[in-house]
């Protein structure tokens, strides 16, 4: 067994309309908060509105920044913390899907800082090691997609505009305050969003699973998430916009992958450290991003660990009886195909928008600013490994 340790400082708001309990928390944040929120989705959805007025009826004076991207891109936190900055705020609420989520957390930390350049943060950065960074502001977390987990995890992601890479930066600190999941909220998420974001949610849990960090917490957690992604996600893909229960439990899922990959302190592996080289090449959607590594990771990854990845064979539904454990191991990657194509998940590389002459900077990437991800894998990756798992998924 690995040791471990974990804290779980957030406060959790889980269940269908808990986003009414923003009015009873919010004063003890502060007079003002910095709304952020997905672009042109929550204003057209009303939530912006209703966010707005919980606030206003709380007595919290607010100002809003709805121009928060997929994928959050440097000089957009920039700016948008110098706003926070210049209009006195005193906490931030994100709004949206994990970009949003992770914008708030941005720019809470970097307005507390001293250098408030994002770029000193990431990988590469003069202050990456994030040794002496003051306490961010406070962060308020709505979830309004089944995904990224970001409501439960020490971690942003930004988007480097000059180099494509796509680091996170993570730290105790970076917890949010609070997290309010309703899946209320996930309602009117459309299919391809559902798609998406849910089998980021598997991976996640999956790649988490067969971690070098993996441990006992963890592990409960990211069986019980991948459970019920192979439950729900359908579901919540065809009828997503009345099946609460689907919503529910995949909103339930998606805070287990975070706190799994958070402080549970497993984490992701190679697919999620190639698939971030991806996002920062084509700007696709993160979770369509991990599937073309998957099939190929599982295939090198099996023998590392065979209880493991026959467990895995046996969520996805690969058991068909009589089997050892190692040979349900072996079937692992052909399980998990299985469950990109029920999905519609099975994409390759090119499908993403990748070409051929991005490989080389991708696998720069990912040894510049994934490495310690990539290092979780069961596995040890070299260079050429790298290399062999990017045009195996070509
Ligand atoms: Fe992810």
């Amino acid at each position: 067994m690995n040791p471990f340790d974990f804290t779980m400082p957030t406060k959790f708001y889980v269940g269908a309309g808990r986003l009414g309990v923003l009015e009873e928390i919010a004063p003890a944040y502060g007079r003002k908060a910095m709304i952020c929120a997905a672009k042109d989705t929550m204003r057209a959805l009303g939530f912006t509105d209703r966010v707005g007025a919980l606030l206003k009826a709380a007595g919290v004076d607010f100002s809003i920044v709805d121009d928060v991207e997929p994928n959050p891109r440097d000089v957009d936190i920039d700016r948008q913390t110098e706003r926070f900055v210049a209009e006195n705020c005193d906490f931030t609420i994100g709004l949206g899907g994990g970009s949003a989520l992770d914008t708030a957390k941005a720019i809470a930390f970097l307005a507390a800082q001293d250098d408030r350049s994002v770029r000193s943060y990431i990988a590469g950065g003069s202050k990456a090691d994030l040794e002496k960074v003051n306490r961010p502001f406070p962060v308020i977390c709505i979830a309004t997609t089944a995904g990224t987990g970001s409501e439960a995890t020490k971690w942003f992601v930004v988007t480097d505009t000059r180099s494509h890479d796509k680091p996170g930066v993570g730290h105790d600190l970076l917890m949010p305050s609070a997290s309010i999941v309703d899946p209320e909220l996930m309602l009117s998420m459309p299919p391809s969003v559902t798609r998406s974001c849910g089998i980021d949610v598997l991976f996640h849990a999956m790649e988490a699973y067969v971690a070098k960090c993996a441990n006992p917490f963890t592990d409960i957690l990211a069986e019980a998430s991948l459970r019920l992604v192979m439950r729900y996600l359908d579901r919540a893909i065809r009828h997503g916009d009345t099946d609460i229960e689907a919503r529910a439990n995949m909103a339930w899922a998606s805070m287990l992958g975070g706190v799994v990959i958070g402080e549970g302190n497993s984490g992701t592996v190679a697919i999620h450290a190639l698939g971030h080289s991806v996002g920062g090449q084509t700007g696709a959607p993160h979770g369509l991003t991990m599937c073309p590594f998957a099939v190929p990771y599982l295939e090198k990854t099996w023998r590392a660990d065979i209880r493991r990845h026959a467990e895995l064979t046996r969520i996805f539904g690969g058991d068909e009886g009589g089997l050892s454990e190692e040979a349900l191991a072996a079937r692992s990657p052909a399980a998990m195909k299985r469950v990109l194509q029920q999905f519609d998940c099975d994409v390759r590389m090119r499908d993403l928008g990748v070409t051929e002459a991005m490989i080389e900077p991708m696998t720069d990437s990912v040894f510049s600013t994934m490495a310690g991800v990539l290092n979780n894998s069961l596995v040890s990756f070299e260079r050429r490994d790298v290399t062999e798992l990017f045009r195996a998924a070509m």
